[in-house]
């Protein structure tokens, strides 16, 4: 049986879901995540309808509004095609330590800008081209391999943990005798109104 969602058949989200914080509050979370972690997952669909996931390490957030998500990446490389084929894609961070994880859903703009590569370029980005040697293809800034992909958000979710290991461990356990459900954390969404908000107050 498909369904959409039950609260009532669901009692882990239903207590867990928290969206009182304003969304300036719960980007400020979602940063502290996402710093956190430093690599994402960012899942594409290929025109046979198959997933693909692959690391990527996101540029530095450069405000404390910043809803999207910033990659450098090879052009010649498969994610491209996959993108032209649907350009929806997510991102997600998973942090094994704490538990608290983020999932973006949206949609990855491909751009060459040369101004966006010059300000978010740093050396240590090399490593992800190579030098082919051929006096084009340098692994520099100026390689014409050398692409943009800026994931735009629709919606974000994310659970973050507000107890530690201890108090994890002693939620769940707690439960696991009473037949409660365990929550040690928040789950929010930031929704595409609240995106749009943000970054429409940010532009100003
Ligand atoms: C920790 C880590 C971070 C990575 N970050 C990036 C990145 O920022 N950009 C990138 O193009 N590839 C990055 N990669 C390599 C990708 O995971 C992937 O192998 C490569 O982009 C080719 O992916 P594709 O063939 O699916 O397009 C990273 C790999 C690791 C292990």
């Amino acid at each position: 049986m498909t369904s959409t969602a039950q609260p009532n058949l669901d009692p882990y989200v239903s207590k867990a879901e928290n969206n009182n914080a304003s969304p300036h509050e719960k980007i400020k979370d979602l940063h502290e995540i996402i710093k956190s972690v430093e690599i994402g997952m960012l899942t594409t669909r290929a025109s046979n309808g198959q997933m693909h996931s692959r690391a990527m390490a996101p540029t530095a957030l450069q405000s404390d509004t910043q809803t999207s998500l910033i990659f450098f990446a090879n052009n010649a490389s498969q994610k491209f095609d996959e993108i032209e084929n649907d350009a929806h894609v997510n991102v997600s961070f998973n942090n094994a330590k704490t538990t608290s994880w983020a999932s973006y859903a949206g949609i990855a703009k491909i751009s060459q800008d040369k101004e966006l590569i010059k300000r978010h370029w740093h050396t240590g980005l090399s490593a992800w081209f190579g030098d082919l040697k051929d006096g084009v293809h340098k692994g520099d800034e100026n390689d014409p391999r050398v692409a943009i992909i800026e994931v735009i958000p629709d919606e974000i979710r994310y659970w973050i943990a507000t107890k530690g290991t201890v108090g994890r461990a002693l939620e769940t356990g707690i439960h696991a005798v009473t037949g409660g459900v365990s929550v040690p954390g928040e789950l929010r969404t930031i929704t595409s109104a609240e995106i749009q908000l943000t970054q429409g107050l940010h532009r100003k």
